[in-house]
């Protein structure tokens, strides 16, 4: 991996951040901010705060906020303004939002003229430790969530905590869902933290840290995702087909959503395949039920969710493989999944919550 990928955090991230507009400005480097409708109104002032206004004149790119936006008519209205205002390869673009800003930003640089630089300074909290951090890139395509993208490092990652103050609460519970994930696979004591709960999100700023360093360190290790990478998946096969489904019905789930009900039904797996303590599986449904809206389905829905778990990318040669955990801090990956276990898997989720839907 090269030198890119650097994160940032705080105030070293505020003076770091301020110095590349620096050398922007006297290098003659055009530089872009995408953003949305949100981050545009709430964010950019803030940022505008940070860095001094001196420095810092971008050509701002806003496009529509949201999951439904991440897709290929967004990409083309980018490419078509910076083809038309002429931008050459040397150009940055900065992206300052959410991970819908980030996967659409780094999938946009990645592919116009071949690639030119990109930044990202997350708003969010699950982009601060996630989706920012990686250069996984996508758009989703016909109904399959991240199905064009590519992997494209970006130079830098600014994270910054001071955007979080304006995140909407249930964003800011979505990210939780990615946070518990890095509890399961890296570091349990994040299950038994009280920042879940905290409202005024100052316990959760030590958290961040150590979360999106662990996606550093394990990234850094496999940026290609051949192996261990793979361990960050825990909680997705499931997760995106439920976020896939509900997209294709327009039903409201978010990403950090549908990964911590994906996460229950792997637990679930796990406890079948790798003999992990079922008092984690129960646990974690007492912490779901506290924390998220579950995400409810009925038996009508799994034919759909097996054909969106089978076209999942990550099942090489149709292979049913999931990520799944030998004990907290003990994922597996690569465990080939029987299609009637998932089919199993998928009928407990259904009753264990619709069960207490009805109670
Ligand atoms: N590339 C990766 O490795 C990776 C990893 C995880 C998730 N993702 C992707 O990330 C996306 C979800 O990201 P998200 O949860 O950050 O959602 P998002 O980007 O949709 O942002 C959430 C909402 O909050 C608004 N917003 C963002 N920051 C704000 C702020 N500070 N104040 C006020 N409003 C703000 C946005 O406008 C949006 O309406 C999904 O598309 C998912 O696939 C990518």
């Amino acid at each position: 991996m090269s030198s890119k990928n650097t994160i940032l955090f705080g105030k070293a991230a505020i003076e770091d951040l301020k110095q590349e507009l620096i050398m922007f400005r006297s290098d003659g480097r055009e530089l872009f901010l995408l953003v949305d409708e949100n981050t545009h109104k709430h964010c950019f002032p803030v940022l505008k705060a940070l860095v001094g206004k001196k420095n810092f004149d971008p050509a701002v790119l806003e496009i529509s906020s949201g999951e439904q936006n991440k897709n290929l008519r967004t990409a083309g209205d980018l490419w078509s303004q910076l083809t038309i205002a002429g931008v050459k390869r040397d150009a940055v673009l900065l992206t300052l939002g959410g991970g819908v800003i980030s996967d659409m930003g780094g999938f946009v640089a990645s592919t116009y003229k071949r690639g030119i630089a990109v930044m990202h300074i997350p708003t969010t909290l699950l982009g601060m430790i996630d989706a920012a951090i990686g250069g996984k890139t996508g758009i989703d395509f016909m109904g399959y969530k991240n199905h064009i993208g590519s992997f494209y490092q970006p130079e830098k990652v600014f994270v910054i905590p001071e955007f979080l103050k304006s995140l909407d609460q249930r964003y800011w519970r979505s990210g939780m869902g990615e946070l518990l994930k890095y509890g399961f696979i890296k570091h349990p004591e994040l299950l038994k933290s009280d920042a879940f709960f905290d409202e005024n999100r100052e316990e959760a700023m030590t958290l961040i840290e150590l979360a999106a360093t662990a996606k550093l360190e394990i990234i850094t290790k496999d940026p290609l995702e051949k192996g261990l990478r793979k361990i960050l998946n825990f909680g997705h096969t499931i997760g995106h087909a439920f976020e896939s489904f509900a997209l294709g019905k327009g039903q409201d789930l978010l990403h950090g959503e549908a990964i911590a009900a994906g996460m229950l039904a792997e637990l679930w797996l796990s406890v079948k395949y790798c003999k992990l303590n079922v008092q984690v599986l129960e646990e974690y449904k007492e912490l779901y039920l506290k924390l998220f809206q579950p995400f409810l389905i009925q038996e009508e829905a799994i034919d759909e969710l097996m054909q969106l778990i089978l076209h999942d990318k990550k099942n090489a040669a149709q292979k049913l493989n999931f990520v799944l955990l030998k004990a907290p801090g003990k994922a597996v990956f690569d465990i080939a999944v029987e299609p009637s276990d998932i089919d199993a898997c998928l009928r407990w989720y259904i009753e264990l919550l619709n069960e207490d839907d009805e109670s």
